[in-house]
């Protein structure tokens, strides 16, 4: 029989509630049906606090606390609604709205906007989009004034150097769930890292080389985890560009990965009878989202032999 599960007390907006030992204070508003957004926090990943739209007010801590990596403790007063909660989150949503192109981010990140009445424009017309190479070459401690007539921003070129995915860093909200994934947190490769300061900050290679260059596996975790579709398989990329890929039209199917023996399920999209991305999911005990290249892009000979089959 397992030990039963110890209990604390806390307060939440003002009603005694009792969760688990241990949990953080995220898992405790979850728990409670209170809806609290967040950015960087992934279930499978180390929490690492750096988006803050995850914000409550605790009683007796002077600034306002992450709730992804925060623990619960006997006796907490937690406010989730307040005035400073609701102005933090506003802020950290408009900030990102006008310097990042959020349109692939999903209807949970227009909610949030909407919820908090962010408005990214107030912050002028977006700056100039840089030329592609200009944000890689930025140095830690050579800031320029900006300009305040319009808003900086992070556009810049797609990056398409392989044959398997595209980087669109002007969809990068720098929430590190790639660093992770492809460090600690998953694949221990260790190809992508943060580079640079402040507004300068941007996800690179080592020395910003090529994908190709660097020491970059293709196992696509990354992609996996990236909230605002600046990480894509190519093949997404090219038909986004092109008009035809139709979320609408697709169906997702739950296989288990053929290439060996580890036992990866894999989701198949398929849209018009041809898979055109794979992905895994994170409620599996297997890979908790995670695969390797072949998994994630081995899927073309599938198409081939059922086209050779046709007769085509
Ligand atoms: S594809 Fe894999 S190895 Fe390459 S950067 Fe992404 S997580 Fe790292
Ligand atoms: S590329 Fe995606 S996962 Fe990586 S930091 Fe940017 S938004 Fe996050
Ligand atoms: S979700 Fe908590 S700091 Fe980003």
């Amino acid at each position: 029989m397992s030990a039963p599960i110890r209990t604390i007390a806390i307060t939440v907006d003002e009603q005694p509630v009792r969760v688990p030992e241990g949990v953080t204070l995220l898992e405790a508003l979850r728990s409670l049906g209170i809806d609290t957004p967040t950015l960087c926090f992934l279930e499978t990943l180390t929490p690492v606090n750096v988006c803050r739209v995850c914000v409550v007010e605790v009683e007796g801590s002077r600034a306002l606390v992450p709730s992804c990596s925060r623990r619960a403790e006997e006796g907490m007063v937690v406010l989730t609604d307040s005035g400073r909660v609701r102005h933090a989150r506003k802020l950290v949503l408009e900030l990102l709205g006008s310097s990042v192109d959020l349109s692939r981010a999903g209807p949970e990140l227009a909610r949030w906007m909407e919820r908090y009445e962010a408005d990214p424009s107030r912050f002028g017309p977006p700056a100039p989009a840089a030329a592609a190479g200009v944000r890689d070459a930025a140095h830690a401690g050579h800031h320029h004034a900006p300009d305040e007539a319009v808003a900086a921003n992070v556009s810049q070129p797609v990056k398409i150097d392989n044959e398997l995915y595209v980087r669109d860093y002007a969809r990068c909200i720098l929430c590190y769930k790639c660093v992770e994934a492809c460090g600690e947190d998953a694949q221990n490769t260790f190809a992508i890292a943060v580079a640079g300061r402040g507004f300068d900050a941007r996800i690179s290679t080592e020395f910003a080389v090529p994908l190709t260059d660097s020491a970059c596996v293709y196992c696509g975790n990354c992609i996996g985890v990236c909230p605002t579709g600046a990480l894509v398989p190519k093949r997404e990329h090219d038909m986004r560009e092109s008009g035809a890929w139709d979320a609408a039209k697709q169906t997702v199917t739950r296989t288990v990965c053929t290439y060996c023996g580890v036992g990866c399920n894999l989701e198949l999209h398929v849209q018009e009878d041809t898979i055109v991305k794979v992905t895994s999911p994170m409620d599996h005990d297997v890979t908790n989202g995670h695969l390797c290249i072949k998994g994630r892009f081995g899927f073309e000979f599938v198409q081939v032999r059922e086209k050779g089959e046709r007769g085509e």
